[in-house]
């Protein structure tokens, strides 16, 4: 467990490398999409080994680091590389960031992933904008002792993604693709991916997509009153959905096609929010 002084400490820290920046947005950037960040402006970047108590990420594709500046004229903290519960990190690691984005005062935060489509209409190359989720790790990011400098002990979670700031991101999505999907994001632990028999277990439960990451991030995120969007880039269809195998390699392959209108619709989106 971490204690209040530890994220004050890396906020602070952060805090006295960006100089006059203050942003109110944050954005993590899910596999392959770490782009974005070739487009800020007056950028400051921090590897995450450098910040005092932060995780340090491993995974292949995630650079691991804080790049705060501008992006179309708005200032906004980035996150290039995420911790995952999958790398081993404990749950209150993977979420450290989002309460030191909190202290620096951040409002409003982006996520984004990579994710299996689970519902058949879902194509690989969509987007689709996550409206709720179903969590399957059995332990909330919130156990233990609660952090009250932070929020309330038990939360609502009937909103845990900020619906009109939903809406303007599919609108933005529907602008530059033509198409927006939205639903429902199924948390997995991994590091495998589903077996044929969770993704239709999760269909009939109400998943539309499947992913590893994003829910602990978006619960600590409700918990400290940060309005939160997020979306997934539907990398796959899930397993058993058709009829081949699915690879990391597929993943980071159609993330990689996407990766152009996804720093469209980024850029955009950030300044309209
Ligand atoms: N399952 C879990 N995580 C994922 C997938 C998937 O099919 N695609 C991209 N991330």
């Amino acid at each position: 467990m971490y204690k209040y002084e530890q994220y004050v400490e890396s906020a602070n820290f952060i805090k006295d490398k960006i100089g006059n920046l203050k942003p109110k947005i944050a954005i993590i950037l899910g596999s392959g999409l770490g782009v974005l960040s070739d487009e800020f402006e007056e950028k400051v970047t921090i590897n995450y080994s450098q910040i005092p108590n932060f995780p340090i990420s491993t995974v292949e594709g995630h650079a691991g680091e804080l790049i705060v500046g501008k992006l179309n004229d708005t200032e906004i903290i980035a996150m290039n590389g995420r911790f995952h519960y999958y790398e081993g990190y404990e749950l209150n690691e993977t979420t450290f960031p989002i309460r030191v984005f909190k202290i620096l005062g951040i409002e409003k935060l982006i996520l984004t992933n990579a994710a299996g489509g689970i519902n058949t209409n879902f194509k690989a190359g969509e987007f689709m904008v996550i409206n709720d989720y179903l969590s399957f790790l059995g332990e909330s990011v919130l156990r233990g002792k609660n952090l009250d400098e932070f929020g309330d002990r038990f939360i609502d979670m009937s909103e845990t993604f900020d619906k009109e700031l939903s809406k303007k991101l599919a609108d933005t999505i529907v602008k530059h693709t033509g198409k927006a999907q939205e639903g429902v994001y199924a948390y997995m632990k991994g590091p495998t991916f589903e077996t044929p028999a969770e993704i239709r277990a999760l269909r009939v439960l109400g998943a539309d997509a499947v992913g590893l990451s994003t829910v602990p991030e978006a619960v600590v995120a409700h918990h400290c009153n940060i309005k939160t969007v997020a979306v997934s880039c539907i990398t796959n269809m899930a397993a058993g959905v058709l009829d081949e195998k699915l690879s990391y390699d597929d993943v980071k392959q159609t993330a990689d096609k996407v990766k152009m209108n996804f720093k469209e619709i980024i850029k955009e989106y950030v300044k309209m929010i």
